[in-house]
């Protein structure tokens, strides 16, 4: 069975390929390579031993959209990563944020709904619940202002499929909630790849740790936490990319209990950005050079999942523990710098 990977060259869609593939499923990737590297296929294929079909595309690009699915009228699913990602950019850049984000979703699903039938999963984030206010959070928490055009483009995109859901019967769609993704593949042959200097806390405390940067900024010990930092709920990148695998088969298989349905994906456990730090400390017996600074601003204090609908519905669980997925990210960071 054919399944349509967008952005599957970027981190969390390359796990994702790899854990389609070594369940049997023929991949065909799209990517416009802009935050990725097409060398990344040939980590996926060091590991799976296939190497996955890949059209280099920039899904703005419409009219290459509908040849892409004229010519490809076997893919039974798509999973959809392709997207821009830095919420601080998406403040100075939005329409670029709501072209890229909503514009080529609009395409994907016009595409869809010209089928008679069709899963699709779409990278949703933990960022449409804001500060929830109660933790775990569920997915009934409601879904607060966003705060940022980045935030924005994942709430409506999930507005938009669930619009679109209830008008066509053949579609069947299920929005994933991350939460932090990190780590990297046990194999090393594909992790993270951050262009430039890292947003994210994980590839950054990797980056000073293997002298690339100085020092980690710690945004702020300040908030009502325990030890003053922000609490995130990190998940492995394979265990994330496995969730995408049980809920594009959940569709397939026709278990799924509504046409459009909502999951968390995250461990259940919060961590600090101070934990964060003791973590890589002692899975590389590194001490970390860091600083506390200023709160970035528009960082929330407190976020981590409520995972029982994964868990029961799903029947998907993270396996690894932050040490495991922090080490991973480690050896990763240590062979590209090699
Ligand atoms: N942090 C630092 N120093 C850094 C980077 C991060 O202290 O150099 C802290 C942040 O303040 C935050 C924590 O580490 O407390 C995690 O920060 P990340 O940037 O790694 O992750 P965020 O939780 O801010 O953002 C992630 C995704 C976004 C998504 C958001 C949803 O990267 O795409 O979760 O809440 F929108």
């Amino acid at each position: 069975m054919k399944i349509l990977v967008t952005g599957g060259l970027g981190f969390i869609g390359s796990h994702t390929v790899v854990e389609l593939q070594e369940k049997g499923f023929e991949v065909v990737i799209i990517d416009d390579c802009s935050n990725s590297d097409e060398q990344v296929l040939n980590g996926i294929t060091a590991i799976t031993g296939k190497r996955p079909e890949f059209e280099k595309i920039d899904l703005k690009e419409k009219d290459k959209v509908e040849d892409f699915f004229k010519r490809h009228q076997d893919v039974a699913g798509v999973i959809h990563f392709a997207a821009s990602k830095a919420v601080g950019e998406s403040v100075e850049k939005p329409l670029l944020y709501y072209e890229n984000n909503i514009g080529t979703l609009v395409y994907i699903l016009k595409e869809l709904c010209k089928k008679n039938k069709a899963s699709f999963i779409f990278s949703s984030s933990c960022t449409v619940y804001g500060q929830a206010d109660k933790m775990p959070i569920t997915e009934d928490a409601p879904v607060k202002v966003a705060e940022s055009p980045y935030g924005n483009t994942k709430q409506m995109g999930e507005e938009i499929i669930a619009d679109t859901c209830k008008v066509t019967p053949g579609l069947n769609a299920i929005a994933l909630r991350y939460f932090n993704p990190m780590g990297a593949h046990p194999s090393a042959e594909i992790g993270e790849l951050p262009k430039g200097v890292p947003q994210n806390l994980v590839p950054f405390i990797t980056q000073t740790g293997i002298g690339l940067r100085d020092q980690l900024a710690v945004f702020g010990d300040d908030y009502p936490t325990e030890d003053g930092t922000c609490i995130r709920d990190y998940i492995y990148v394979v265990d994330l990319a496995k969730a995408h695998v049980v809920a594009l088969e959940r569709l397939l298989d026709g278990k799924n209990a509504d046409n459009y349905e909502v999951f968390n994906v995250g461990t259940g456990t919060g961590s600090s950005v101070l934990e964060a730090i003791q973590s890589f400390e002692r899975v590389s017996g590194k001490k970390l050079n860091y600083k506390v600074v200023d709160r970035r601003p528009g960082d929330i204090t407190t976020a981590y999942a409520d995972t029982t609908k994964a868990n029961e519905i799903l029947g998907w669980k993270s396996e690894y523990t932050l040490d495991e997925a922090m080490k991973s990210a480690w050896v990763w960071e240590q062979k590209i710098r090699d």
